[in-house]
């Protein structure tokens, strides 16, 4: 088999990019380890930036988003029992946040890629990835226990923090930068309809909550738990009573429902640099991690795969490298940026216990002065919705 871009991972950047390159009439192949129920069903983030709809809707593959998507324009920050809300709209100049399911956008670009008539390979195991420095590198794999080789100008390795892509580049090439947070989230779907309008981030002694949603009928909410927490110690009863006194604001009731899944996550900022080697690209959470509380991952993601799907497309159609040389460097500044954001909004949120009572003070300070301020305010909007994407040079062919 051959194909000019091999892609793995079936995630949004897998299969943004795939998308992405059909549009521009790149061919691309793209493998997944598990099956197509898995990770259309996988449950993950759910909070698109405006650069992130933007793109989905131009690129044709926004029509169910836009119907079925909750369109935001503005966030909580609860502390003191207090609610305090951050006007995006009015901070941003009209941007929003659209709250639709990770899995919801991964189910849209599967449909679109196979009505396309594109190629994804499920239940592709074993995959392994060689001769990145040489001018065709290959991708093996098993396929219902057959081998199979596909060959490709270039591999995207787009298959997450614990995909194979990363470990295949030669000992010494990558730095990697790394923090990990001594705590995770509890997350929980319920059939219960949000209690709120938008979404609540909750600073408390007791730690951090946070509540979010997917629909009028299912809320999304998360508790800041130890790293080594096991989910059987939290009982729905103890989850209920736990998210009341975090969340608990003057004048506001938490509507209750049935827990219908229930999963612990831990925390880490991550990266990698170069996020290239050779004839691999590598994107999304195979390059970087991001701590959940800006809700980054999934738009870091987005924002990789448009900078290399351009790239890409460049080369073939002109057959100029220059945009595939600079990927790595291009997408860093962004990501570096959104590293900042994500680290700044889990520092300020949530419940240190080396931290002593100076420093919870001066995090309730924080959160005043973000609530006060209008420059403050503004800073955490631009991020939250999303920078700007940076200008492509491209040429028009
Ligand atoms: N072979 C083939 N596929 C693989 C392999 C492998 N060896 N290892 C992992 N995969 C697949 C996973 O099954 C998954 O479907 O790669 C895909 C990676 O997808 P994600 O983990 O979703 O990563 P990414 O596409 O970068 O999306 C970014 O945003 O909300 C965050 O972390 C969340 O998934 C999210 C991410
Ligand atoms: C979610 O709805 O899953 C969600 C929302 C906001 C976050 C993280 C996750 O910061």
């Amino acid at each position: 088999m051959r194909t000019q871009v091999g892609i793995v991972g079936a995630g949004p950047a897998g299969l943004v990019l795939s998308h992405l390159l059909h549009l521009q009439g790149v061919d691309s192949v793209v493998l997944e380890a598990r099956t197509r129920e898995y990770v259309q069903e996988r449950v993950r983030a759910g909070v698109l930036e405006q650069n992130t709809v933007d793109l989905l809707t131009e690129a044709g593959v926004g029509e169910r988003m836009c119907r079925e998507g909750l369109v935001h324009h503005g966030i909580e920050l609860r502390f003191r029992g207090r609610g305090h809300r951050i006007d995006f709209h009015q901070l941003t100049e009209g941007r929003a946040i659209t709250i639709y399911a990770q899995a919801e956008v991964v189910r849209d670009l599967i449909d679109a890629r196979l009505a396309a008539g594109g190629t994804i390979t499920f239940e592709a195991a074993d995959v392994s990835i060689h001769d990145l420095d040489g001018p065709q590198p290959l991708i093996r794999f098993r396929k219902n226990s057959e081998s199979a080789e596909l060959y490709c100008d270039f591999i995207a390795g787009c298959d997450g923090f614990h995909g194979i892509c990363r470990p295949s580049i030669p000992p010494g090439v990558l730095s990697v930068y790394e923090r990990t947070y001594p705590f995770a989230w509890l997350g929980i779907l319920a059939e219960a309809a949000p209690s709120s309008q938008e979404l609540v981030y909750s600073y408390h002694d007791r730690g951090f909550a946070l509540l979010s949603m997917r629909s009028q009928q299912l809320s999304r909410l998360y508790l800041q738990c130890a790293p080594d927490e096991d989910v059987e110690n939290w009982p729905d009863d103890r989850i209920w009573r736990e998210l009341r006194t975090r969340l608990a604001c003057d004048g506001w009731k938490l509507i209750e429902g049935r827990i219908v899944q229930k999963s612990i996550a831990g925390m880490r900022s991550f990266v990698v640099e170069p996020m290239q080697y050779g004839r691999l690209f590598l994107a999304g959470d195979a390059a970087h991690i991001v701590p959940p509380t800006g809700a980054k991952g999934l738009n870091l993601a987005v924002a990789d795969v448009r900078v290399l799907a351009d790239a890409l497309s460049e080369f073939y159609c002109s057959g100029n490298r220059e945009l595939l040389n600079h990927y790595s460097e291009s997408c860093l500044r962004r990501v570096w940026k959104v590293q900042r954001f994500s680290w700044w909004m889990t520092s300020m949120l949530h419940r240190f216990d080396s931290d002593n009572a100076f420093d919870r003070r001066r995090q309730l300070g924080e959160l005043d002065y973000v609530t006060s301020s209008r420059a403050a305010a503004q800073t955490l909007a631009e991020n939250y919705v999303g920078l700007p994407m940076e200008k492509m040079w491209k040429n028009n062919c």
